[in-house]
């Protein structure tokens, strides 16, 4: 950053924030949720304007980020790769230096998260990750504050991941160390979550289990993803016969403790990572579990933009 320019917050990874900022952030999504559901108009950001970059394809991700500028009185513009130099090979840390002078945040979604960082560095205005290849933060941002929302505090509580090491598990690793909870991981093998990306101080917050039942067993809260995240397509074959055991079903959700919850992020293959009768079941929080996203990144934009409020 160059000296004078007021001090920038970006959020890239989960661990960028404390324990007692999400703390702050739950309650003001709370707050934000409640006055969108009452109609209550709140545009804190009018005049601002997000630049929504991706890099990959997205539904929720694209919906949420815009319907929630729109809502708070900004703005959005929309960006690919396809539709912008950004595909024609200018450097991104051009990008980042022209589009942060023309807008006040920007959300990126893209392959490594060493472009993002890279973008970031570059930035006069926040910087948003939108999903790479190693993280996911907004959306454990929202599976959190959905847990929240129907068990109350997630300290202390058992987070089973079944399936792929991937931005997913690695976000939720990072979770659990700042927010005090512990994950039970069950990945197949040569698909483990990758420590180095994790980052993590200790290895505490994390057990490792070879059968995926068994990290279902006791556990609060049972969480899946795709055999097959963005940008691995061309293993698709490979992982589809690594993968199979690794399908979220009725047998698992019976171990996890009577009132756990189902999540996924979205999009789901069922018959794959997960059973129909479990995604579309009583435990499954999934419909909650995605609108949350556009409530938790209104209360991230405010916070990115305006500060603490009140
Ligand atoms: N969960 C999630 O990020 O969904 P999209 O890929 O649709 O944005
Ligand atoms: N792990 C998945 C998440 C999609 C929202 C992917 O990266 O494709």
């Amino acid at each position: 950053m160059k000296p004078g320019l007021p001090l920038i917050r970006h959020y890239l990874q989960f661990k960028d924030f404390r324990a007692e900022e999400y703390a702050y952030l739950f309650e003001r999504a709370a707050i934000i949720k409640k006055r969108f559901k009452n109609y209550e108009k709140y545009t804190p950001l009018v005049d601002r304007t997000l630049a929504m970059i991706f890099e990959k394809a997205s539904t929720r991700t694209r919906v949420s980020f815009e319907a929630g500028m729109y809502q708070m009185g900004g703005s959005v513009v929309h960006l690919t790769t396809g539709d912008s130099q950004l595909g024609r090979a200018e450097p991104v840390e051009d990008s980042a230096r022209v589009i942060s002078r023309m807008v006040d945040i920007v959300m990126i979604r893209t392959y490594e998260q060493s472009k993002l960082e890279s973008f970031a560095a570059h930035s006069r205005v926040p910087v948003i990750n939108g999903l790479t290849n190693e993280y996911h933060p907004c959306q454990i941002l929202a599976d959190v504050y959905t847990y929240i929302e129907h068990r109350g505090s997630i300290a202390g509580k058992v987070v089973a991941w079944v399936g792929d090491g991937n931005n997913m598990a690695h976000t939720w690793l990072q979770a659990a160390e700042i927010l005090g909870f512990t994950v039970h991981i069950s990945t197949p093998r040569g698909y483990e979550v990758n420590l180095d990306v994790a980052g993590l101080r200790s290895a505490d917050s994390f057990k490792v289990f070879k059968d995926p039942l068994e990290a279902c067993r006791g556990a609060d809260l049972v969480t899946t993803d795709v055999w097959t995240s963005m940008g691995y397509e061309s293993e698709n074959e490979a992982r589809r016969s690594a993968f199979a055991d690794w399908c979220v079903d009725a047998e698992m959700m019976a171990v996890a403790k009577p009132d756990a919850l189902f999540m996924h992020c979205l999009p789901a293959h069922r018959g794959e990572e997960v059973a129909a009768e479990v995604i579309d079941g009583p435990q499954s929080v999934v419909w909650d579990e995605a609108e949350n996203r556009m409530h938790v990144q209104k209360a991230l934009m405010e916070y990115l933009l305006l500060g603490r409020i009140g």
